[in-house]
């Protein structure tokens, strides 16, 4: 298909990304979440789709619209999208890219939590969330290319490549969300590709660049 006559080496081709924050509730009114936007999340959905895959973005709650040409499902915790990945498989591509939580509340309250005078505040009890790029990583219908994320304040290529073994997938897009970098929640992102076969440095680019960079280098290796 040469709709808007650019070649489209995705066509065919089933994709999962995953994107933005994971909310975990403490009660009705309060959760406990990051500071991921989902841009980068997004722009991959939308860079995939243009190059003619037939893309769903599983969504964390985020600000930015839906991006054109891509099923977005939204979900708030991950339990929530973990069941939505799974339930979607099989496919020949994921790239998780969301920043899900690592931990929610071992059991939010069904009702608001009042302060009660003279005592000391609640504590929060906290338990792991499932790893999704892990589950994925290693699951019977596990797809042909599984990218993973790994965001680090520090030792990135370190970090990056235990992150690329334990998650059983084929790239780490790794990148150094510490503060001064301004990439979480931010419009640039400089990221280091990393491969069982070794690292490939990217210069800073528009989170919209660095989609289309990823989505042709994924295009390279499946199209
Ligand atoms: N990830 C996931 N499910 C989780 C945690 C992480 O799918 N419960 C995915 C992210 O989407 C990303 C990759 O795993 O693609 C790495 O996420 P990151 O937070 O960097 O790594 P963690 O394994 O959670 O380790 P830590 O936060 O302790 O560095
Ligand atoms: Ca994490």
């Amino acid at each position: 298909q040469l709709l808007d006559g650019a070649p489209k080496p995705l066509a065919g081709k089933k994709v999962i990304v995953t994107s933005g924050p994971t909310h975990e509730p403490i009660d009705p009114v309060r959760y406990i979440a990051n500071r991921s936007s989902g841009r980068q999340g997004h722009a991959i959905a939308a860079a995939l789709a243009k190059l003619g895959a037939d893309v769903t973005l599983v969504s964390g709650p985020v600000t930015i619209p839906d991006p054109m040409a891509v099923e977005t499902v939204h979900v708030e915790r991950a339990e929530e999208m973990l069941e939505a990945v799974i339930s979607r498989l099989p496919v020949d591509i994921a790239v998780m890219v969301a920043a899900v939580a690592d931990w929610r509340v071992a059991s939010s309250a069904g009702q608001k939590i009042k302060k009660q005078p003279g005592e000391a505040p609640p504590p929060l009890l906290l338990t792991e969330n499932p790893d999704i790029l892990k589950t994925v990583g290693h699951h019977e219908k596990r797809p042909k290319l599984v990218i993973g994320f790994a965001a680090e304040t520090q030792d990135v290529e370190k970090n990056g490549r235990a992150k690329l073994e334990r998650k059983g997938a084929d790239l780490i897009v790794a990148n150094d969300v510490s503060p001064e970098t301004g990439i979480m929640g931010g419009t640039r992102n400089r990221v280091k590709i990393i491969s069982a076969k070794g690292v490939d440095e990217w210069p800073e680019l528009d989170k919209d660049e660095v989609a289309e960079r990823l989505a042709a280098l994924i295009s390279s290796k499946l199209g």
